[in-house]
């Protein structure tokens, strides 16, 4: 009598631990999740693998608080998603790699460990992340998901907002949704570049990144919802006069990214962020970088196929 309670008490133990689902906590409505009750340093249960899919298709940001993870550990979860980007930075002459080329160093860090210098190439290049974009747009494979991981932030400042552009897409009048169906944009690097009026490049880093098409609308496929996608990267529109499809890709990342849109995320130490390019812009915010340090890598998905392929759109010669 005795010992068979003995016997059984650890099964109970071992029943329950293996059916805690994953928790969602809604951030906002419809666009921001936390997400709790799963370690990520560890093999992911199926089950909880795809109730993590399940959510990232309805909400587009998600958030692991607390989550312990090596470099290798983040990378692992992150091709759960697809297969791995490697940084531009080995694009620039000058760059010098503080972490492994999986990840794009989004830190205020030298090679050193230490705050950069204020006119520093690197500095000038990351304030770029302070304009509306989404990752890797300038690419002809851009980015499905970014996973970004704080192991250091200030004390104030160096937020990030996520602008939903399904949301966005949907309060279009019907007749704009008409007009931007099909419409492509050429994005590069250097346009977001130059906004900032950095245009500092040799030919050879230029070449290294030739202008790309990228539609304005696309489908999600996991959701059947329609998005914007657009970026700072953004330059002309095919088939407009230059000026016109500048102004209107200015007018529309001002549409987009209005409050009712935006969430923004204050960050914790130890908060690993996952959001879908596919359908959000997001931006860095101002911190004092000559100052503190802040210690944030992200590793980065691609998507399947260039934007315009997957929405059966042929873009002629630029
Ligand atoms: C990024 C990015 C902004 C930030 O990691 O892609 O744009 O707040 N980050 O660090
Ligand atoms: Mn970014």
């Amino acid at each position: 009598m005795h010992s068979s309670i003995v016997i059984q008490l650890p099964q109970i133990i071992r029943r329950e631990a293996t059916t805690i689902a994953i928790t969602v906590c809604p951030v906002t409505p419809s666009f921001a999740a936390e997400i709790g009750d799963v370690d990520l340093s560890k093999p992911i249960e199926p089950s909880d693998l795809s109730a993590i899919k399940d959510a990232f298709a309805k909400y587009a940001v998600l958030i692991f608080p607390e989550q312990h993870l090596s470099s290798d550990q983040h990378l692992d979860f992150a091709r759960h998603f697809g297969p791995l980007e490697t940084t531009i930075a080995l694009f620039r002459k000058d760059a010098q790699l503080r972490v492994s080329p999986e990840f794009a160093d989004v830190s205020n860090l030298n090679p050193h460990n230490e705050v950069w210098d204020k006119e520093s190439r690197q500095r000038m290049f990351q304030l770029g992340n302070r304009l509306w974009h989404t990752d890797s747009s300038f690419k002809r494979l851009q980015a499905r998901a970014s996973l970004l991981y704080a192991r250091l932030i200030p004390p104030v400042g160096g937020h990030t907002e996520f602008a939903d552009e399904r949301a966005a897409y949907d309060s279009l009048p019907d007749a704009t949704k008409r007009r931007l169906t099909s419409l492509v944009a050429e994005h590069s690097i250097f346009n977001s570049r130059a906004r900032l009026g950095f245009t500092n490049f040799s030919e050879e880093e230029r070449q290294g990144m030739p202008p790309v098409p990228q539609v304005i609308v696309r489908t999600i496929p996991e959701s059947g919802r329609k998005s914007l996608y657009l970026a700072s990267h953004a330059g002309r529109i095919f088939g407009m006069p230059e000026q016109e499809g500048r102004a209107l890709i200015e007018e529309l990342v001002a549409y987009a990214t209005q409050r009712q849109f935006v969430y923004t995320h204050r960050w914790r130490v130890y908060d690993l962020a996952i959001w879908d390019n596919r359908c959000t812009m997001h931006r860095g915010t101002e911190f004092d970088d000559l100052r503190w340090k802040r210690d944030m890598q992200r590793a980065t998905v691609c998507d399947i196929a260039n934007s315009c392929e997957q929405e059966g759109i042929a873009v002629e010669a630029a």
